[in-house]
């Protein structure tokens, strides 16, 4: 296969590791041009990384450009994503897909119009333990899951905030621990245990300053299933805990923290599987570029990012109102 021919727009923080990667990659993917709205960033990162930077219109008219990744301020995502499905390109979106459900649809009709492939970053359902967890649950191994729950309790500072004006506000960054930090984990819970019909919140602003957005956020919320699910999310906290995830099933229970297992009791025994560390954001990476040669979806769909935005939206509605809220 020959190797896909990518350009990226925005290269802030997040950027810039894209276009390190797709530059280190050998055979899969190739990096051809970039571009940012700030000019200076973009020859910036042109003159360190030895590629060329070009206005964003000039990229997506680029025939030498299959896919674009796109890793700007999120509430911006819908209309540069929309731009480049229009050009006729494959896009690897940087997570949340956008900060509302009307944006998300927005990417999708035009993905469905286009025929091109779109992904969602969400690196960590590529750990292999994040892999052997899903097939686990999918092959029963836990019975019938009754209850999950998810801790992302983080730290980030003021200055972290204060360092973007777009971080922060309900506009471009769509939220704060929960749409930002926290989504990680909703898009990978709903990627475990399926549809949520019914979310109930209790969140606020509790430890930083001028930002509008909440720091701290709890959830419970109902699967399809019946299964019922306990969620925090939050930059709060000073020191950092490792991300958790918990799964209790009337046949087994496992645990992870910081992506490794911590408990595993199944039937067949209580040893916690070990896996060797991945590379997962080159895995993801791997995963898009098969997705565009072999015509297949990618593992990480637009509807599947959608419904993690549709999630967070409930969980903020029902934070202001409540309310127990559904889903969009
Ligand atoms: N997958 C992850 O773990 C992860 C981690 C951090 C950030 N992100 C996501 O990546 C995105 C970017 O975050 P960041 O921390 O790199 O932000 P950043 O502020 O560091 O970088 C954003 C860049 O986009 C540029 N930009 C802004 N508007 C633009 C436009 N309309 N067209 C072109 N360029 C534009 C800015 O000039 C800047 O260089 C966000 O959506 C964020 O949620 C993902």
């Amino acid at each position: 296969m020959t190797p896909v021919r990518f350009g990226v727009i925005g290269v802030g923080i997040i950027g810039r590791q894209h276009v390190a990667r797709l530059l280190a990659d050998n055979g899969t993917a190739e990096l051809v041009a970039i571009a940012d709205s700030s000019e200076d960033a973009a020859r910036a990162v042109a003159a360190e990384y030895g590629t060329e930077a070009m206005p964003l219109g000039s990229l997506l008219a680029r025939a030498d450009v299959d896919a674009i990744v796109i890793a700007i301020p999120s509430g911006l995502h819908a209309d540069v994503a929309v731009a480049a499905l229009e050009a006729g390109k494959h896009v690897l979106l940087e997570k949340p897909i956008d900060v509302t459900v009307e944006a998300a649809d927005r990417i999708i009709a035009a993905e469905r119009r286009s025929g091109r492939v779109l992904s969602v970053v969400s690196q960590r359902r590529f750990l292999p333990e994040s892999q052997f967890l899903h097939r686990s649950i999918r092959s029963g191994v836990f019975g019938s899951i009754t209850s999950a729950t998810v801790e992302i309790a983080l730290w980030r500072t003021q200055e972290y905030y204060d360092s973007g004006a777009w971080r922060g506000t309900w506009a471009l960054d769509g939220g704060g621990a929960l749409m930002n930090q926290g989504v990680h984990m909703v898009d990978m819970i709903l990627w475990l245990l399926g549809e949520v019909e019914e979310v109930h919140a209790y969140g606020g602003l509790l430890a930083h300053e001028n930002i509008e957005v909440e720091d701290t956020i709890s959830i419970t919320a109902r699967f399809a299933s019946g299964a019922v699910l306990t969620f925090l999310a939050s930059t709060t906290a000073f020191g950092d805990l490792p991300i958790r995830v918990a799964i209790m099933g009337d046949g087994g229970t496992a645990v992870t923290a910081a992506g490794k297992f911590e408990h595993f009791v199944s039937a067949q025994g209580s040893e916690p599987p070990e896996f060797a560390s991945r590379d997962m954001e080159r895995e993801q990476l791997v995963d898009f570029v098969e997705a565009i040669q072999c015509d297949r979806e990618p593992l990480v769909t637009s509807s599947q990012a959608r419904a993690a935005v549709a999630f967070i939206e409930a969980a903020y509605e029902s934070m202001r109102t409540g309310r127990a809220v559904r889903p969009r």
